[in-house]
């Protein structure tokens, strides 16, 4: 490419160079040609010593058989010139020659203009223009050698941008790639370094989002088997003590048996209800949980869960009041919802003191039916609030143990509320009670209705 340009440029200016003399030596023949033919000595020696000077070269006139006649150097007078471009005009039938001569060896070069001289009866002989061209050359040379390392400079640019490119582009490619295989080996705490152009950095803070819910979720699943395994144990445990004191002494009286065997049945309850309520959870989970949805009295199925309950409250001498609108219907799985219900209302009854007040409420509230349980019981932290609804969290853990909650009863009440396409909250103060409000919209009961 470098040489192709610059032997474009040289020959350019190399044809520019024969152009001007050959222009030049061809206007200077045909002034030369009747001077020549009249053989006027004394003109054609001054023409040629100016017209040499001022085109800052030699000029010549050659006979037809190349013999010199005049010079404007008159050094080679008489001399026979053998040259191609001559020989092309005498011989060759050319009107006009040039050529470059390197007459000794390297560097300097002559450039010979011939053109031929006619006068009235043919051909009269040559005009033959000499000069050094030696400048010429050099400076072509001379833009070679610069081109050649504009060239160079430039691949060299391009080679060390485009090293540059491939590198910033490749390197955090190359990085996140090793994380990907290291979190494909297990390591979920790996994140990629956020850098590069704006796409690979999109790309690269997806990546780490994605990492960072796959973490999460890889620490809830292994908290959830850790819990569940240890509430499971808890019960096992106590029953096995019980089963060795009834083993080890035959001779224990028979009420205490009695007792011991009650506490038996007591445990395997709870641990019949701990493992239903897993069940019920990881069906959930898989999504493999089935909604059986009907149109139905949802208010009358609060009063329904109300008047199941009350004995509990009743027990403590708590006041349990409903204040329920009357037939709202919804349109959803009544036995899951009214396990909502009773969820919110055992845990209100179970979290708080004896004597104490808990009133149901339901109405429709635009597109909704909303559910609040309110008691004056316990209340639940702040801290702790946001967490109550994940499996096996309990606020008072020693407290809880007494009443029997595994911690599973919210988490429940919110995926079956989800699963409805409704939402719940909670708001609470510790010491003066707390309020639990479920939200489910009609329409969109109806559509999960249509979806199971
Ligand atoms: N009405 C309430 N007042 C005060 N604290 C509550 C109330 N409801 C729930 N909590 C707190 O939230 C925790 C989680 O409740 P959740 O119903 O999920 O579990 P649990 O009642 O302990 O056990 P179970 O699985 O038997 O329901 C409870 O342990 C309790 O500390
Ligand atoms: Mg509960």
């Amino acid at each position: 490419m470098a040489s192709r340009l610059t032997s474009f440029v040289s020959n350019y200016l190399y044809e520019q160079r024969i152009r001007q003399d050959s222009l030049s030596v061809e206007r200077l023949a045909s002034t030369v040609a009747p001077l020549f033919q009249s053989v006027r000595s004394d003109a054609l020696d001054e023409l040629l010593m100016t017209s040499g000077g001022e085109m800052g070269g030699r000029l010549m006139v050659l006979d037809n058989d190349g013999k010199v006649q005049y010079d404007s150097f008159s050094a080679l007078m008489g001399t026979r010139l053998q040259l191609p471009e001559v020989l092309a005009i005498l011989t060759g039938g050319e009107n006009t020659g040039y050529g470059i001569h390197h007459p000794s060896g390297e560097g300097e070069a002559v450039a010979y203009c011939a053109a031929r001289l006619t006068g009235t009866g043919g051909t009269l002989g040559v005009l033959l223009y000499a000069s050094t061209v030696t400048e010429m050359m050099n400076s072509l040379q001379g833009v070679e050698r610069q081109l050649i390392m504009v060239f160079a400079a430039m691949a060299l640019v391009a080679v060390v941008a485009a090293f540059l490119v491939s590198h910033v582009l490749t390197r955090p490619i190359t990085a996140m790639t090793r994380t990907i295989d290291r979190m494909g080996q297990g390591d979920l705490s790996v994140r990629v370094p956020e850098q590069g152009s704006k796409e690979i950095w999109n790309l690269a803070k997806s990546y780490n989002t994605m990492a960072e819910q796959l973490e999460t979720l890889d620490r809830s699943r292994n908290q959830f088997v850790s819990n569940a395994s240890h509430e499971l144990k808890t019960p096992m445990t106590t029953m096995k003590i019980l089963l060795e004191n009834v083993i080890y002494q035959p001779d224990m009286p028979a009420e205490v048996r009695n007792e011991f065997l009650q506490d038996m049945n007591h445990e395997i309850d709870r641990l019949t209800n701990i493992i239903s309520d897993l069940l019920t959870l990881t069906r959930m989970d898989s999504k493999a949980m089935e909604l059986n949805p009907s149109a139905f009295d949802f208010s009358q199925s609060c009063e329904d869960t109300l008047r199941l309950l009350r004995p509990q409250a009743e027990k403590r001498s708590q006041r349990l009041t409903g204040k329920i609108d009357p037939a709202i219907t919804l349109v959803g799985d009544k036995v899951k919802l009214e396990q909502v219900i009773y969820n919110l209302v055992e845990n209100a009854i179970k979290y708080t003191p004896d004597g104490g007040a808990i009133t149901v409420s339901m109405g429709r509230r635009g597109s909704q039916a909303v559910l609040s349980v309110r008691d004056n019981g316990v209340g639940i932290p702040e801290d702790d609030q946001k967490h109550i609804f994940e499996r096996f969290y309990r606020v008072d853990k020693a407290r809880s143990r007494e009443t029997g909650g595994t911690g599973l009863g919210l988490s429940i009440v919110r995926q079956l509320v989800t699963l409805h396409g409704g939402s719940i909250a909670v708001e609470s103060k510790p010491g003066s009670g707390s309020t639990f409000t479920v939200k489910l919209p009609l329409r969109q009961a109806e559509r999960a209705g249509k979806e199971g």
